[in-house]
C-alpha cells in the first residue's frame, strides 16, 4: 500500500491518494496510516490506479467517492448534482435561524438536496418541499432523503411553477449564479459539474436570482423569508432585486472567509 500511495501523491498530491485509498478499501484514515504495509488484491490495484488516473485527469474526489459531507452529513453525490459547497453551509445557517419549528420551507434548485434534507434533519417539525428542474437531480436528493430519515416532498419543474398557488415560511435557493462566459466554468471541479446547475446563460449570472426573487413574495407567507446563495460580487445586485421586489429587513450574511455569499429579506 505504502508504494502505490506514494505514487498516487506524486500524481494527485497525497492528501486525494489518501481519501481515494480509505474509499476503495471501505477504511479509515486512521487505518490507513497504522497499516502502511497492507497489501493490495491485484483487483484492489487496478481499481486504484484508475481512480488516481481519473483524478489526475481532473475528476472530483466527490464524484470519485460518491459523498461528500455537508453540515455534518454525508451526502451521495454524482455527475448529475452540484458537489455541495461549504458556502452553502452559510445559507442552512441563516435558514435555521428564520425556520420556525413546525414552519414550511421550499429549496428551490435542490441539486443533491444537502439544503433541502439537511432543513429536514435540523427541524423534524417542519415540512420542506424541493423543486429542481432536473429529474437525475431529484432521484440522486430522494436517495439523500431516505438516507438520512426524512420526508422531502421533491417536485420536479422551474422554480416556482411546481408548488402554483401555495405558500410557505421561508424560500431558500442557490440558484445557478456564474455569468456565461466566465473563466471559472472552464476550470477545476466546475469542468465535471452539470452546466445547468452553474450557469443559467445570464451574461451577468443573475437571471436565475431574479426569477427566484421576483416570484418569492406570491409563495411566502406574510412575515416569512427568503434567503438566496449568491456569487462573490452579486450581493449589491441581490438587495437592489429584493428591494425592488418589495422586502423588508433586507440583509446580506458573509461567508467564513468574511465575502457576503447569502442575500435575504422578509416579506410584510
Ligand atoms: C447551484 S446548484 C445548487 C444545488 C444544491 N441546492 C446545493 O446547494 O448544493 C443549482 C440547482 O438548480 C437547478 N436548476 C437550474 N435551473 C433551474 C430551474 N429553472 N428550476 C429549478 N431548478 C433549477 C439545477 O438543476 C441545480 O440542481
Amino acid at each position: 500500500m505504502r508504494a502505490a500511495l506514494e505514487e498516487a501523491a506524486a500524481a494527485i498530491g497525497a492528501v486525494d491518494a489518501r481519501v481515494l485509498a480509505c474509499h476503495l478499501l471501505g477504511a479509515s484514515r486512521a487505518w490507513l496510516i497504522a497499516n502502511p504495509m497492507h497489501v493490495l488484491t491485484e483487483s484492489q490495484d487496478a481499481q486504484y490506479d484508475s481512480l488516481v488516473a481519473r483524478r489526475a485527469m481532473g475528476m472530483p474526489v466527490a464524484y470519485l467517492t460518491g459523498t461528500r459531507e455537508f453540515w455534518g452529513r454525508e451526502f451521495a453525490v454524482g455527475p448529475a448534482v452540484l458537489i455541495p459547497r461549504p458556502e452553502t453551509e452559510t445559507l442552512v445557517e441563516a435558514a435555521l435561524a428564520r425556520l420556525p419549528a413546525v414552519g414550511t420551507a421550499l429549496d428551490l434548485g435542490s441539486g443533491s438536496g444537502a439544503i433541502a434534507v439537511t432543513l429536514a434533519c435540523e427541524r423534524p417539525g417542519a415540512a420542506v418541499c424541493a423543486v429542481d428542474a432536473s429529474a437525475e437531480a431529484l432521484e440522486v436528493a430522494r436517495a439523500n432523503a431516505g438516507r438520512h430519515g426524512v420526508k422531502v416532498e421533491f417536485l420536479l419543474g422551474s422554480w416556482y411553477a411546481p408548488v402554483a398557488g401555495r405558500r410557505f415560511d421561508l424560500v431558500v435557493a442557490n440558484p445557478p449564479y456564474v455569468a456565461e462566459g466566465d473563466h471559472h466554468l472552464g476550470e477545476g471541479d466546475l469542468r465535471f459539474e452539470p452546466r445547468a446547475a452553474l450557469t443559467d446563460g445570464s451574461r451577468d449570472g443573475l437571471d436565475s436570482l431574479r426569477a427566484v426573487i421576483a416570484g418569492a413574495p406570491a409563495h411566502l407567507a406574510p412575515g416569512g423569508w427568503l434567503l438566496v446563495e449568491h456569487g462573490w460580487d452579486q450581493a449589491p445586485a441581490c438587495r437592489h432585486l429584493l428591494a425592488q421586489a418589495g422586502f423588508a429587513e433586507i440583509a446580506s450574511v458573509a461567508d467564513l472567509a468574511g465575502i457576503a455569499r447569502v442575500a435575504g429579506g422578509r416579506r410584510q
